[in-house]
This record gives structure tokens, C-alpha cells and sequence, in this order.
């Protein structure tokens, strides 16, 4: 048995230490294990078939949140929530994290519950928090005016972020912030079905899709969300500070609207 093997065998005694811990988890950690200790010998299948003792069944993730590793998360899971109404009741008072403590509003989302268009932001910042609406600062003004240009009006696609509530000093939410509140996120995509998700920014990007790319290296090119065509772009917050990059982000919104059968004349 390597040094992994015995760290597993170890957990699976407990079974306590083994709550929440999905198969994905232990792959990824495996793989994480593995990449750091290039000395560790990889068991071959063989070896593993022949284990004495089944691995004991695992109880269920109690949780709807994403299983952090280093860097990777699994895939995370919908909030409970039967429709987007209740799920917004719930998010009003949601305290699963710290930054419920310090919000004015929460922000759950807002446009046409069955938009074919889904944009996703990172979270509130202080405009959004004091409005308890998404993106209604200097970003959502430019975030109007993409929408616009794109040939879409507000009211019928629908905004969202990774986390409900503002991060203070408009810092990147944690991943244990994003994985307690990103469950709500998949419920809305689960609920509203859109035909194309915009992602803006890396933030959504790492949540959702698990990637880890920077924006810049994401943007541009179609990537899949459960089936759905998601298109990463740069945030409007990034674009009002590099006005040079907003000719790619005309671009990536461009293949979007080519999605809909629309081009810009
Ligand atoms: N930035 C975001 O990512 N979301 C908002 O709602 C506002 C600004």
C-alpha cells in the first residue's frame, strides 16, 4: 500500500471522515496525491480488484455544495428548491456562510424565468447589494448595453451570479463561499433551461465549469454546461477598466447571437 492507499484506508475505518466524500473527490484527490509525490507508485487495476475488503457504502453528500481539492471541485449540486420564487425566499435569509452577516440584500437574480439567454456574473457588489438587484452598478450599465447591442432586451434574458450576496470590499468570493452558495445558481439553470449561458468573467467560469483557466485563454470559444452552450467573456467590470478588450468581447457576444439566428448590421 503507497502512502495514498493507506490514507484511505485509514478514512475508510471512520466513516464519519468519509461523509460527503464522493468518488469524484477521492479521484481528484487521488490525481492531486499523485502529481505531487511522482515517487508514489500508481496501483495498477489489478491490485485494486484484489483488495480484500469492499470499500463500505458511501452515505449520501449531505450537502448541495462542490467538494474542494486544491484547485478542482466536482460537479456541484442543485439547491433544493421547487421553483424560482421559493428558492429566492430562501436566499433572502440564507446564512450558510459569512457573507450573509454582512449583506443589505440578497441578490438571487432576475429576468424572464424561461430566458433562452442566461448571463452569470461573479457576485453583488455594492450597487447590487443595496438595490438587492443584479448588476445595476457601472458594470450593469455596460452589461445593458451588450444586452442591447446583441438585440435582446433585459427584461427577456435572465442575470444571475456564483454567490447571492456581496463578498465585502468586492473581493472574489472564497470557494467555500461559492460552494455553499453555488447550488442556488444550478437550481436557477435547472429551472429557467436557457438555450446559451454567458458566462462573465473567470469567476463563473472556475465555479461552474470547474475550469481554470484564465479569461483570457477561456474566452472566445464554446465550452458546455449539462448540455447547454456556454460562451465565457469577459466581465464588464474588467471591460471598463480595459477598453481594448471590448473587441473580443464583441466577438465571443457575436457567436452568441449567431446561436439565435441574429448578426449585427
Ligand atoms: N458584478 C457581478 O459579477 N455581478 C453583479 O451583479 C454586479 C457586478
Amino acid at each position: 500500500m503507497d502512502l495514498f492507499e493507506q490514507l484511505l484506508a485509514a478514512a475508510r475505518k471512520d466513516r464519519n471522515a468519509m461523509r460527503g466524500v464522493t468518488p469524484e473527490l477521492l479521484t481528484a484527490l487521488e490525481q492531486s496525491f499523485r502529481q505531487g509525490n511522482t515517487s508514489a507508485p500508481v496501483p495498477q487495476r489489478t491490485a485494486v480488484a484484489a483488495r480484500p475488503e469492499p470499500a463500505p457504502a458511501l452515505e449520501p453528500v449531505p450537502e448541495p455544495a462542490l467538494q474542494k481539492t486544491a484547485q478542482t471541485f466536482a460537479a456541484p449540486a442543485a439547491a433544493d428548491g421547487s421553483s424560482l420564487e421559493e428558492m429566492a425566499e430562501t436566499v433572502r435569509t440564507c446564512a450558510r456562510c459569512e457573507l450573509g452577516r454582512h449583506r443589505q440584500n440578497a441578490v438571487f437574480g432576475e429576468g424572464d424565468p424561461h430566458a433562452e439567454l442566461m448571463f452569470i456574473g461573479e457576485g453583488p457588489g455594492a450597487d447590487e447589494d443595496r438595490q438587492g438587484r443584479p448588476f445595476v452598478g457601472k458594470a450593469g450599465q455596460l452589461l445593458d448595453k451588450m444586452i442591447a447591442a446583441m438585440q435582446f432586451r433585459r427584461a427577456e434574458v435572465y442575470i444571475a451570479n456564483v454567490v447571492k450576496c456581496r463578498p465585502p470590499d468586492n473581493r472574489t468570493p472564497t470557494p467555500e463561499e461559492a460552494c455553499l452558495c453555488i447550488g442556488y445558481l444550478v437550481r436557477q439553470i435547472e429551472l429557467i433551461r436557457p438555450k446559451v449561458i454567458v458566462l462573465l468573467g473567470a469567476t463563473a467560469a472556475h465555479f461552474l465549469l470547474n475550469r481554470q483557466e484564465g479569461i483570457t485563454r477561456l474566452r472566445g470559444r464554446w465550452l458546455e454546461y449539462n448540455g447547454i452552450p456556454v460562451m465565457p467573456t469577459y466581465h464588464p467590470a474588467y471591460l471598463l477598466r480595459q477598453e481594448s478588450a471590448k473587441r473580443d468581447a464583441w466577438h465571443d457576444l457575436q457567436l452568441v447571437m449567431a446561436k439565435f439566428g441574429k448578426s449585427y448590421r
